[in-house]
C-alpha cells in the first residue's frame, strides 16, 4: 500500500502504517483516523490536488503493533522513492513514528509540532497522529492549529512562486 492523493502535490503527509481498514482497501488513512484527517483538511480548504498521503510502513504489523526499527528501515526506500517522485515542498509527519523516522530519533511530536525544519528546499513539520485525537479530544484543536501553519506555509510558498 503506497498512498493516495495527487502525485504532483506540494504537500506530502506521512503517517505510521496501515491499519485494518487500510490493509483491506489498499489506501492510507481511510479508517476513523483518516476521516478525522480528511475533515480537518476540508475545514481548512486544502484542495485535493494540494496533498498526497503516504505511510512510513507499507504493510500492517501483526496485531497492529508499533513498527520495529528494522521494519521501518526495510520500508524507507519506498518512502524515499515516493519523495523523489513527488518532490514535495512541504512534508508533514503525522505522529511519532513518522517524526522520528524523518526528523531524527530523538524527535518528540509535542516539542517539534508547529515548528519547521528546511532541508534542500523542503519544509518539514510534524503534528499529532490523527488516531491520537480519537483518544484525546484536546489534541484536535492543536492539530487543527498545526494544519493552519501548514496552510500558511503553502500560501507563502505560492506567493514566492516556489510552488
Ligand atoms: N494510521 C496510519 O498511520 N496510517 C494509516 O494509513 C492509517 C492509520
Amino acid at each position: 500500500m503506497l498512498g493516495r492523493g495527487d502525485v504532483c502535490a506540494p504537500i506530502l503527509f506521512v503517517g505510521e502504517g496501515p491499519g485494518a481498514k487500510e490493509d483491506e482497501t489498499g489506501l492510507p488513512f481511510v479508517g476513523q483516523a483518516g476521516k478525522l484527517l480528511d475533515l480537518a483538511l476540508e475545514s481548512l480548504d486544502f484542495a485535493p490536488e494540494d496533498y498526497y498521503i503516504a505511510n512510513v510502513i507499507k504493510c500492517r504489523p501483526p496485531e497492529n503493533r508499533t513498527p520495529l526499527s528494522d521494519e521501518i528501515a526495510a520500508c524507507m526506500p519506498y518512502l524515499r522513492e515516493q519523495f523523489r517522485l513527488i518532490r514535495p515542498k512541504i512534508v508533514v509527519c503525522l505522529g511519532s513514528v513518522a517524526s522520528t523516522a524523518l526528523l531524527g530519533p530523538d524527535c518528540k511530536v509535542s516539542s517539534v509540532r508547529g515548528t519547521w525544519t528546511e532541508r534542500k528546499g523542503t519544509h518539514f513539520t510534524a503534528t499529532y497522529h490523527p488516531a491520537a485525537l480519537l483518544r484525546d479530544e484536546k489534541k484536535k484543536l492543536v492539530m487543527w492549529q498545526d494544519l493552519k501553519t501548514v496552510k500558511n506555509m503553502l500560501s507563502q510558498l505560492r506567493d514566492d512562486h516556489k510552488v
